[in-house]
């Protein structure tokens, strides 16, 4: 049975976060076809060994969760991916889930599949390499939503998956995000999300899940992608903390923060804003997106662009890992509001 504590203390280790590339077939092939590259296993395979490659990436990152698809392939040079992070010195994690699926009696809403065979995967992903698992829920703002029904069926499947992570001797990271999409506002992200949040670790609680061996990746608290609010880098942090603090037990291991569709550079200047606050745990990135969007429009499926999207990998990991570390200063909020970009792929929260 590998070490649960040592495997949290290695992936929040001072300076380093989590590359999220376990986007599913569905919306990896969305990517490359947005950036021009045909979506075949071939073309997935080499975005991703791109991406594992990049040298030096090992200073900044700690773990790559990775999809079934890529889990199983092999870099040019022969090795597994879980054999080559190995030899980089990163930790490999798996994306378990199957995908959210329309929840019955709630339209609109959403439950997150996978637990069917689980036990029997995660041996399976444990023998061949794999250290942590993911599982992501996703919760919808909207009129009469997130519903208590929502909110308890993911937060129970959340807590079967953590579960049997823990009996297969995988770290898993939680994931109940409350997506960025609709008009609304900040405050009703924090509501959401201090709900979501409460219903998971009430679940974690009920079943006496190791909360110590447990990394929680939750959103951060803005305003919807269509509000038309505008919240800086200190007011993000500083309800994204404040909603942490109500609702997440001292105890959990670690958090973990996606980006969600935020511009790279307002998911980083969050995040060192978070980082300047005082927080029970420690705390880290666990970005998508916000990590890989510069690397694959500057790679754009040309074998001669591999170090050009490795360098921009690099640098987003970097900008990050600062973040973290108190190296990265903060942009003017203007300078930030200049660098927004819609998400390129509205398809994200369906698909991923
Ligand atoms: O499940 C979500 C991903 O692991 C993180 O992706 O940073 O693009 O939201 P994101």
């Amino acid at each position: 049975m590998t070490d649960l504590n040592g495997t949290v203390a290695e992936l929040m280790a001072r300076g380093k976060g989590i590359l999220a590339a376990d986007e599913s077939i569905a919306t990896m092939s969305a990517r490359l076809e947005g950036a021009g590259v045909a979506a075949t296993a071939q073309n997935r395979c080499a975005y991703r060994e791109m991406l594992v490659t990049t040298p030096g990436l090992s200073q900044g990152v700690s773990g790559v969760i990775l999809s079934d698809e890529t889990f199983r392939q092999r870099l040019a040079a022969g090795p597994t991916f879980p054999e080559a992070l190995a030899s980089a010195g990163i930790l490999t994690g798996i994306k378990v889930d199957t995908g959210a699926k329309p929840l019955a009696g709630q339209p609109g809403e959403k439950v997150t599949e996978g637990l069917d065979g689980l036990r029997e995967r995660l041996s399976e992903y444990a023998s061949l390499g794999a250290r942590f698992a993911k599982w992501r829920a996703v919760i919808v703002i909207a009129d009469g939503c997130p519903s208590r029904q929502a909110l308890r069926a993911n937060a129970h499947a959340l807590c079967r998956y953590a579960a049997l992570c823990h009996e297969a001797g995988i770290v898993p990271i939680v994931e109940p995000e409350v997506l960025m999409d609709g008009q609304h506002s900040m405050d009703l992200c924090a509501k959401a999300s201090i709900a979501a949040q409460l219903a998971t670790f009430a679940e974690l609680q009920e079943f006496g899940i190791q909360l110590d061996a447990v990394v929680l990746k939750p959103n951060m608290v803005v305003p919807g992608k269509d509000s038309a609010e505008v919240a800086g880098p200190e007011e993000v942090a500083k309800a994204t903390l404040e909603t942490l603090c109500m609702a997440v037990p001292e105890e959990v291991g670690g958090i973990a923060f996606l980006s969600g569709g935020q511009p790279p550079a307002k998911a980083t200047a969050n995040l060192a804003a978070i980082r300047c606050l005082p927080a029970p745990w420690p705390v880290t990135f666990s970005f998508g997106r916000a990590l890989v969007d510069p690397a694959l429009a500057a790679w754009r499926g040309v074998p001669a662009k591999v170090t050009a999207g490795q360098r921009a990998l690099g640098q987003q990991v970097a900008a990050n890992s600062a973040a973290l570390t108190g190296g990265f200063s903060l942009p003017a909020d203007a300078m930030l509001m200049a660098l927004d970009d819609p998400d390129p792929d509205p398809d994200h929260a369906r698909s991923r």
